[in-house]
């Protein structure tokens, strides 16, 4: 028997018997002996809480975490995916303002699981009851479907790709006028993805009335069900409705609130399929929308915030920056708000495949920092608590770039050599851009 492999409370008796000294008495609250984590009253609580929502059979994770045997044989994997922060996937930093739904791991959840793993990811009593039990995640009241974003078809992703981006059209009212018959506004939602193994991410655009013939065109110049897009829907003037990513929960508004659509608007639902685990089944996302029709008192909405003209990325760079910034009075004044000081909820940050930092900011606070910026894990983030900026604050937006040669995308099977990337929607431009979630007071028309 090595020593090492002797219990701990084992441990000083030996010692003593060795140095030839009648073991001394010592009083009972000293030598407690250290917990041993075991899989089923410690391990499996955690995993179960944090990464089986993913890591289970046919879940987005490619392979479950979900049984003894699975997550043993992952031990050292688990260990250094976790102790790195790439799992669970969260991109933003801890500078970040708190974050509500946040994937992050609780400290103390997080060293449980990685004692598992040091304590030689040993089974326990299936029989025995959890030692860890940890409140589940916060999930908000569903919405009520008054409309719901139906895709309309089943659709069966191109399995030529790695990745495909598509965005589906719908219009609310086809056999009609076409778009949304009234004003409406949109107070719940929650998009139910239709195949888990497969949809990595899901945004609902509203586009107005005066885009809404250029989607349907793209739409119509492509064969198959929708047509092909990486960043948005591919016109100006549209707005982020509602997003959802693994492990995402629907959104609900207070009841004074509301999210704007206009009268003749359509949506766009953009879906992004990670073929890699594909199971031949297909996909038909549907998202919920709760709709009243009474005007609410105070309007929530995304505000794109960017500059594409100035965005110019050197080709071999492997650091440029985009560094843009706005006076908060400023959009106060272009939006005819009132007051001095607007209110903001949450922020969407998102660029493509050569982004690697990106830092949403006013003044000198961090809203949302992403340090390491992955393009597959993008998603909308809302503030713990709204954050009220004054009119003589600074918003800002910070974009980094690797546009060096080790960097460079492989389309169809080649590396692609550095170019001067600009703003663009395809695969091989940039963004920088940060929605930013406003609430402001509706002004009557
Ligand atoms: C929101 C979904 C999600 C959650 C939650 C999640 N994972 Fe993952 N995990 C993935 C996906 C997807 C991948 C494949 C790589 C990628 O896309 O980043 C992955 C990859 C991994 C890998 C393999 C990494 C590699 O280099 O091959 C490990 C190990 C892992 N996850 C462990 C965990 C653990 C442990 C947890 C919980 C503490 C967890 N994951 C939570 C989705 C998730």
């Amino acid at each position: 028997m090595r020593l090492s492999a002797l219990s701990p409370t084992l441990f000083p008796l030996l010692l003593s018997l060795v140095s030839g000294c009648a073991p001394k008495e010592e009083p009972a609250q000293m030598q407690q002996p250290s917990l041993v984590r075991d899989y089923y009253q410690d391990a499996k609580p955690v995993l179960d809480r944090y990464c089986n929502g993913c890591h289970s059979e046919g879940g987005i994770g490619h392979f479950s975490l979900a049984s003894y045997s699975a997550a043993k044989v992952y031990g050292s994997l688990i260990k250094s995916q976790v102790e790195s922060g790439d799992m669970p996937p969260w991109p933003p930093s801890s500078d970040s303002l708190p974050l509500r739904y946040s994937r992050q791991m609780a400290p103390q959840d997080k060293q449980i699981l990685l004692d598992w793993i040091k304590d030689g990811a040993q089974e326990g009593d299936p029989t025995a009851k959890p030692r860890v039990v940890i409140p589940p995640a916060e999930v908000p009241p569903p919405p009520r479907a008054d409309l719901k974003i139906d895709m309309g078809v089943t659709y069966q992703p191109n399995k030529k790709l790695s990745d495909d981006y598509r965005c589906f059209v719908i219009d609310p009212n086809p056999s009609g006028t076409g778009g949304m018959p009234e004003d409406a506004w949109v107070r719940a939602g929650a998009v139910k993805p239709g195949n888990d193994a497969i949809d990595h991410h899901v945004i609902v655009f509203v586009i107005p009335a005066a885009s809404a013939a250029a989607v349907k065109k793209k739409d119509a110049d492509e064969a198959g069900p929708g047509y092909t897009c990486l960043g948005g829907p591919g016109t100006n003037n549209t707005s982020f409705l509602i997003g959802w990513a693994p492990g995402g929960v629907g959104v609900r508004l207070p009841e004074t609130d509301g999210m704007p659509v206009k009268k003749g608007s359509i949506f766009v639902m953009q879906v992004h399929y990670n073929v890699h685990n594909d199971n031949g089944k297909g996909d038909r996302t549907v998202a919920d929308l709760e709709i009243t029709k009474t005007p609410p008192q105070y309007l929530v909405y995304s505000l794109p915030f960017a500059n594409p003209d100035q965005l110019k990325i050197p080709a071999g760079d492997a650091d440029a920056v985009q560094y843009i910034s706005v006076p908060v009075g400023l959009i106060i004044k272009q939006l005819k708000l009132p007051g001095n000081e607007i209110t903001i909820q949450s922020v969407t940050p998102h660029m493509h495949l050569l982004g690697t930092q990106i830092s949403t900011m006013v003044g000198n606070q961090p809203l949302v920092a992403i340090p390491k910026w992955k393009f597959h894990w993008q998603q909308s983030y809302l503030l713990q608590e709204p954050f009220v900026a004054k009119s003589d604050q600074v918003l800002s937006l910070e974009c980094h770039y690797n546009n060096s040669a080790d960097n460079q995308p492989v389309i169809g099977g080649v590396k692609q050599t550095p170019r001067e990337v600009t703003w663009g929607e395809g695969t091989g431009d940039e963004m920088c851009l940060s929605f930013i979630g406003i609430r402001v007071p509706r002004v009557s028309p």
